[in-house]
C-alpha cells in the first residue's frame, strides 16, 4: 500500500502539460502515462516536489549531478559569467574560460591526451571520436581503416553514429535501417578471457580494416550496469597497439570520480588515444562535452601548405559555450579544493555492505559495485533486461518513501552525488532494503 498524501500528491498531477513529449517515456493523448513527479527545486542530494517533499536523488538527475544539486560554487561560476557573456561562436573568435578549460582538461585527464574538442552532450563526443578516428587514418594513408569494433550491451548515445556504436535493441530497433554495422565483441561482463580472445580473433582477420574499438571502460551503464576488470583494459589496450586500431575510451559516465578515481582509465594506468567526457563534466548544470584526442592523433590534422585540407570539418553552434566552461572549470577545482576524491571511502564502503545484505534476499539475483555505482540485479518477473516491470515496481514503492531511483528494467541502481552525506546515503539504502524485504514477502 502506498501511503494516502502520496496518492493524492500523484492525482494533484492534472495542471501537466499535454504537449510535452518526454523521452524513454510511454505517452498518451492527454500527456505521459504514469504521472510524473513535479520537482520546483533541488538542494545537495535532494529533490524538493510542488507539494513540498523531499525526494533523495539516488540518479544524481540521470548520472550528471555528481557534487549535488546547487553546489554554491558552482553556481556562483555560472552566475559571474552569465554576467559577462553567455555564448559566442567559437569560430575566428575565442575566450578566455574555453582556452582554460582545455588546459585543465589537459592537465588533469590521461597522460596522452593533449587536446581538446567541445561538443554540447555524449552522443555529440561520440560523433566527434568517430570522425576523428576515420579522418585520421585517411590522412595518415591508412583509408581502409573504416571499421569500429563495439562491445555487446554498450550503450553510447542516440544519435545515428552513437546508436549504431550501441547494443540497445529496446532504444534503438526503429532505426536499424539508418544506423551501420560494427564488428560486435562479446562484453567483458560476461567473461573476460572470451571477449579477449573475440578481439584478438577480429584483429588478426581484418585488423588492417579496422579504426577504432569503443569502450565503456570498467562499468557499461545503460546496458545493465555491467562490469569487469581494470585488468582487461590494460590487455586490450595492448592488443589493439599492435594492429594499429585507436582505442576511444567513453567516460562520459565513468569520468568523474565515479569509479572511485578520476578516470576508469587511471585504474588500469594506461592511456586511450581518444576519450569523451560529458555528464559530470558541469557537475550537471549544463550540457556540455569534450572529446580528447593524442598528440600522434592530432598531428595527422596539422596543416602543412601543401595543398591537402586536413582540417576537422566537423562543429555543433554551441560548442565550448562560455557559461558551461566556467562551471567546468569551477567543477576541477571543486573536485581539488574539496578533496572529492579522498572523502568517497566510507562512502564505497557502505554501498559494499548494502549490496552484500541485499544479495542474501531471494529476489536479489545478482549484486555488483564498481566505486559510487552499486547495482542489485532482481530476479525478473518476465526476463532480464531493459522491458522487465520489477524494477519499476520496486522504483514506485521507493518513490512514496522519498527516493528517486530509475531502474534499467529488473537493475536497480545508485548513482549518488559523490558528496552524498553518508546519513543521506544510509536512508535511501536502509529504504530500498526495506521494500525489497516486502517485495520479497509479498
Ligand atoms: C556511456 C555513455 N555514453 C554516451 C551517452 C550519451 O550521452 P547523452 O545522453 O548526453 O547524449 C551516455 C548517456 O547516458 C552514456 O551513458
Amino acid at each position: 500500500m502506498l501511503p494516502l498524501d502520496f496518492l493524492a500528491s500523484l492525482l494533484d498531477r492534472s495542471c501537466m502539460s499535454k504537449t510535452l513529449w518526454y523521452p524513454y517515456s510511454a505517452m498518451t493523448t492527454h500527456g505521459l502515462k504514469s504521472p510524473p513527479l513535479e520537482i520546483v527545486s533541488a538542494e545537495g542530494s535532494h529533490l524538493i516536489a510542488k507539494d513540498g517533499r523531499r525526494y533523495i536523488d539516488g540518479i544524481g538527475s540521470w548520472w550528471v549531478s555528481s557534487l549535488g544539486h546547487q553546489h554554491p560554487r558552482l553556481i556562483q561560476a555560472l552566475k559571474s559569467q552569465a554576467d559577462q557573456m553567455c555564448h559566442v561562436a567559437l569560430a575566428g573568435i575565442t575566450h578566455e574560460p574555453a582556452e582554460q578549460l582545455a588546459d585543465a582538461l589537459v592537465e588533469i585527464t590521461p597522460a596522452n591526451l593533449d587536446r581538446v574538442f567541445f561538443s554540447d552532450n555524449g552522443s555529440t563526443a561520440i560523433e566527434v571520436a568517430a570522425r576523428i578516428a576515420l579522418q585520421y587514418f585517411v590522412q595518415t594513408g591508412q583509408a581502409n581503416k573504416k571499421q569500429f569494433m563495439t562491445l555487446s550491451h554498450a550503450f553510447h548515445g542516440d544519435t545515428v553514429a552513437s546508436a549504431s556504436f550501441s547494443d540497445m535493441p529496446e532504444f534503438h530497433q526503429h532505426m536499424q535501417s539508418i544506423c551501420f554495422e560494427s564488428i560486435r565483441i562479446p562484453s567483458p561482463a560476461d567473461g573476460e578471457e572470451a571477449s579477449l580472445h573475440a578481439v584478438r580473433q577480429s584483429l588478426e582477420e581484418r585488423g588492417q580494416s579496422i579504426a577504432a574499438m569503443i569502450i565503456e571502460p570498467l562499468i557499461q551503464g545503460a546496458g545493465g550496469m555491467q562490469m569487469y576488470s581494470a585488468d582487461y583494459l590494460k590487455q586490450l589496450v595492448n592488443l589493439l597497439k599492435s594492429h594499429d586500431v585507436l582505442l576511444i575510451s567513453d567516460e562520459i559516465f565513468v569520468g568523474y570520480g565515479r569509479t572511485g578515481k578520476m578516470w576508469a582509465m587511471d585504474h588500469a594506468e594506461v592511456s586511450p588515444d581518444i576519450m569523451c567526457v560529458s555528464k559530470g563534466f558541469t557537475g550537471g548544470l549544463l550540457p556540455m562535452a569534450a572529446t580528447l584526442s593524442s598528440e600522434v592523433v592530432f598531428q595527422a590534422f596539422v596543416d602543412r601548405d601543401d595543398g591537402y585540407d586536413r582540417t576537422l570539418r566537423y562543429g555543433h553552434t554551441f560548442c565550448a559555450n562560455p557559461l558551461g566552461a566556467a562551471v567546468a572549470l569551477e567543477v576541477i577545482d571543486v573536485f581539488r579544493d574539496e578533496k572529492v576524491l579522498a572523502q568517497l571511502e566510507p562512502r564505497m564502503l557502505l554501498l559494499e555492505q548494502a549490496m552484500q545484505r541485499m544479495l542474501m534476499l531471494s529476489n536479489v539475483k545478482k549484486v555488483r559495485r564498481c566505486g559510487m555505482v552499486a547495482a542489485i540485479e532482481l530476479e525478473p518477473e518476465k526476463q532480464s533486461g531493459y522491458l522487465d516491470q520489477v524494477g519499476w515496481k520496486v522504483a514506485h514503492e521507493l518513490l512514496s518513501l522519498g527516493v528517486y531511483l530509475r531502474p534499467l528494467g529488473n537493475v536497480l541502481y545508485f548513482v549518488p552525488a559523490l558528496n552524498m552525506p553518508l546519513v543521506v546515503l544510509q536512508e535511501m539504502l536502509e529504504k530500498t532494503e526495506l521494500v525489497l524485504n516486502k517485495q520479497r514477502i509479498n
